[in-house]
């Protein structure tokens, strides 16, 4: 039931009903009423005081058994509903929705693809890439949860010269049995010391570009090494994928793009828009500000940006998208700038549906890192060591429970998760331990405990369904208010790309359905208040369930 559209239509005022529920605000103190009109805004338009507005709106009101009040104060207009029966309504519908609560059609026939994560070939994937993938895979789930069919591509960052850097490197110093133990990390090992070599004996990198060529030439032992680099790339980024529950339709890389390159090259040429540039094809882009887009170097080889341009070609080919969405750090603002205003000056009238969906850096309490020298912080490390700190928790403060691994894991893989997505995306985030995993902190570990103790409490008191009470006390109320809130809140968040509003969403109801939990008795209640204060507890339960599995978060049962 959404109560601002009923206000809405009701609010006997010259103006459209949109326009009045998208002012209807949920005012800090309940005291002053359920819902807020704010009149200033209609000032304007209705050519007279806010106050006066709200008097005669507030005046002229039909209340009935829903909104059974409404008052003028201070240019606002007050409303109040029935709490009886905006809980009565609330929790039907949790009940008849389940794992569905939150969920609609609304994308219904709307394909989006969400390129996130994007892992480079044969380097490490570190914790630079947590934000991606979790975000990412976030929006999948949103976007899901609203009817539309997603489309995750792991854009794979498998061309470029530095494949020849690892076949020289492999074949000078590498060992067969040595690579197939070490997965990612030994490949990377062998970057990095092609790099310390290479600076000593600069013809290292004559030799790697000849072994870039190779593989471009289909040489058979070239292509074999690479795709066996692919594919122990794959193997290693594929348990950390399982482990964070994130999934993929395609793997569609960067040289799955090589042959498609030809014909959109030829497009921007028969359009005009090449202009040679010290030997190299660009396409000028000085009248907006921006640097060249660079299509060809100058030996005729593509660039990552010829790539992107096949590809969001190919994607808008192959799927048709209604939107189409790039999951990357904010440091390729220009990037994609650069790309999306290509697409436009080709005339695709669907450049407008390209979305960078640009994020923050993250870095760990103790220092920085880089790649090129191997100092790096290994994302499945992170990851390694969450479990390992939630299980000493746990361990701590409930030594007798069953399958602590299991839980720990579920609690530490949440904690990285929830630690990368609970603030703004674009924001710089420092990642610590200690801080995603305080079970009194605005974690996923706080929220899963409110979980576990809501089960505890329908353990004991057995489920029920009885979702009409007689009086409604604030702590009560303000539960169901924050429940009722959920489907907007997912809305909210996919449409501002920011999951992030789930996460904040999910503590805001453990914090209540807390404060409620202490100052409540729930079991020890008269019968009538004990069987709705436990459906108020299964509706919090499913509903933080669904907020947590959103962002690809389990919920144990015991903690
Ligand atoms: N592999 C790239 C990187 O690590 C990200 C690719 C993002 N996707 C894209 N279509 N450009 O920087």
């Amino acid at each position: 039931m959404d109560f601002k559209q009923y206000i809405a239509a009701r609010v006997r005022a010259d103006l459209p009903q949109e326009e009045i529920a998208s002012l209807l605000a949920l005012p800090p103190d309940t005291a002053m009423g359920d819902f807020a009109l704010p009149c200033f805004k209609l000032a304007k338009t209705l050519r007279k005081a806010p106050a006066l507005i709200a008097q005669e709106l507030a005046a002229s009101y039909p209340t009935d058994e829903i909104v059974v009040e409404a008052s003028a104060v201070n240019g606002y207009v007050n409303f109040r509903i029935d709490r009886a029966f905006w809980a009565e309504r609330t929790l039907a519908c949790i009940f008849a929705e389940r794992e569905r609560y939150g969920s609609s059609d609304e994308g219904q026939g709307r394909t989006v693809c969400i390129d996130y994560s994007s892992v480079n070939i044969a380097k490490p994937f570190h914790i630079g890439h947590l934000s991606t993938t979790v975000l990412g895979s976030a929006l999948y789930k949103l976007h899901q949860f609203l009817g539309y069919r997603p489309v995750g591509i792991n854009h794979l960052g498998d061309y470029g010269t530095q494949f020849g850097k690892l076949i020289s490197a492999y074949k000078r110093w590498g060992n067969r049995e040595e690579i197939e133990k070490g997965g990612l990390r030994a490949l990377n090992a062998l970057y990095v010391r092609f790099h310390e070599e290479a600076e000593k004996d600069p013809s290292l990198e004559d030799e790697a570009r000849a072994f870039f060529k190779k593989i471009e030439d289909r040489d058979e032992e070239s292509v074999a090494l690479f795709h066996w680099f692919k594919d122990l790339t794959l193997q290693d980024v594929g348990r950390i994928y399982e482990m964070l529950d994130v999934h993929f339709d395609s793997w569609a890389g960067e040289s799955f793009y090589i042959d498609k390159i030809g014909p959109v090259v030829d497009e921007l040429r028969e359009k005009g828009l090449l202009v040679e540039s010290e030997g190299a094809q660009v396409v000028d882009l000085e009248a907006y500000g921006m640097p060249p887009c660079i299509i060809l170097r100058s030996d005729g080889a593509s660039l990552y940006h010829t790539r992107d341009l096949a590809a969001a070609v190919y994607r808008k080919e192959t799927y048709d998208f209604y939107k189409c969405l790039y999951v990357v750090a904010y440091q390729q603002n220009l990037h994609f700038r650069q790309l999306f205003k290509v697409l436009e000056l080709m005339g695709k009238d669907w450049a407008k549906d390209l979305i960078h969906v640009a994020y923050g850096m993250v870095s760990l309490e103790d220092g920085s890192m880089s790649t090129r020298k191997g100092k790096v912080v290994y994302l499945e490390d992170v990851i390694d060591k969450c479990v390992e700190k939630a299980l000493a928790v746990i361990a701590e403060k409930n030594p007798a429970l069953e399958n602590k691994q299991e839980i720990a894991k579920t609690v530490g893989v949440g904690a990285v998760i929830f630690g990368a997505l609970y603030n703004n995306k674009i924001k710089d985030i420092t990642f610590s331990y200690d801080k995603v995993l305080n079970f009194e902190g605005e974690t996923s570990c706080y929220v899963q405990y409110t979980c576990a103790r809501a089960n505890s409490v329908l353990q004991k008191g057995g489920r029920a369904r009885a979702t009409k009470a007689e009086a409604i006390c604030p702590q009560e109320f303000e539960v169901i208010k924050q429940l009722a809130e959920f489907p907007a809140t997912v809305h909210d968040a996919l449409e501002k790309y920011e999951p992030c509003f789930v996460a904040r969403y999910a503590v805001d109801l453990a914090q209540k359905y807390n404060k409620f939990y202490f100052d409540c008795s729930i079991l020890n209640a008269e019968e009538k208040t004990r069987q709705f204060r436990l459906a108020l507890t299964e509706a919090t339960l499913i509903t933080l369930k669904n907020a947590l599995g959103l962002l690809g978060i389990g919920v144990p049962e015991k903690m």
